[in-house]
């Protein structure tokens, strides 16, 4: 227990790390919480114009969820960790990026994190989660539509799937059905700015704050 504690401990303090606003100053561009949505996420980086800093946070965002949990995968049983502990730093990792320490607690939406993370657990539900995101988002190019609808889908896919291509775990579904429902909660915002016609798509620079 006191190994599990430590390895969501550190798992937290990874997903704490806000790459939103790191790579954003280190490029010289403005704090991704001063403009847009104010999201320290990929979607409100892209916002300042800079495709290469937006590809660089989505995927840092979405490394520092699948790390901790692709570790735990290989050498979980070798460390004595109990079996639900991938389930455990994932979620740690996503609250981390969503509650940042490093932001006193105000960080980002954890789409991209909560990516990273379902692709540790099982690359296939991942990459089934990010075709139906890039789908939507081809369709109606609003990213927070697209991840509103890829976070009802997260645990369907975990359980319509579960059994046959991937083995089911309760701990697993457990942990994406809760980043499911703290996703939508983060999306309350986006939500309503979705059925008032005013949220921005992408490509589209003018957005209301929140
Ligand atoms: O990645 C978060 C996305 O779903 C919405 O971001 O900045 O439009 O609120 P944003």
């Amino acid at each position: 227990t006191i190994y599990l504690l430590l390895a969501m401990v550190l798992a937290y303090l990874l997903g704490s790390v806000p790459f939103a606003v790191l790579v954003s100053k280190s490029m010289g561009l403005a704090d991704p919480r001063s403009f847009g949505s104010g999201n320290p996420g990929a979607t409100n980086v892209l916002r300042s114009g800079s495709k290469l800093a937006a590809v660089l946070t989505l995927l840092l965002d979405a490394a520092k969820g699948w790390l901790p949990v692709a570790l735990v995968g290989w050498f979980g049983a070798r460390w004595g960790l109990w079996e639900g502990a991938q389930a455990a730093v994932g979620l740690a990792a996503f609250a981390g990026h969503v509650w940042s320490v490093f932001l006193r607690f105000k960080g980002g939406k954890g789409v991209a994190t909560a990516l990273g993370v379902l692709l540790g657990i099982s690359p296939w539900l991942g990459l089934w989660v990010l075709l139906s995101w890039v789908l939507v988002l081809a369709v109606w190019r609003y990213s927070s539509l697209s991840s509103v609808l890829a976070a009802l889908l997260a645990p369907l896919f975990y359980i319509v799937a579960g059994g046959t291509l991937w083995a089911y775990d309760r701990w697993v579904l457990l942990a994406v059905a809760a980043m499911s429902a703290i996703l939508l909660m983060r999306h309350a915002g986006n939500i309503n700015r979705l059925m008032q016609g005013k949220e921005p798509k992408v490509g589209q620079k003018k957005t209301a704050a929140g």
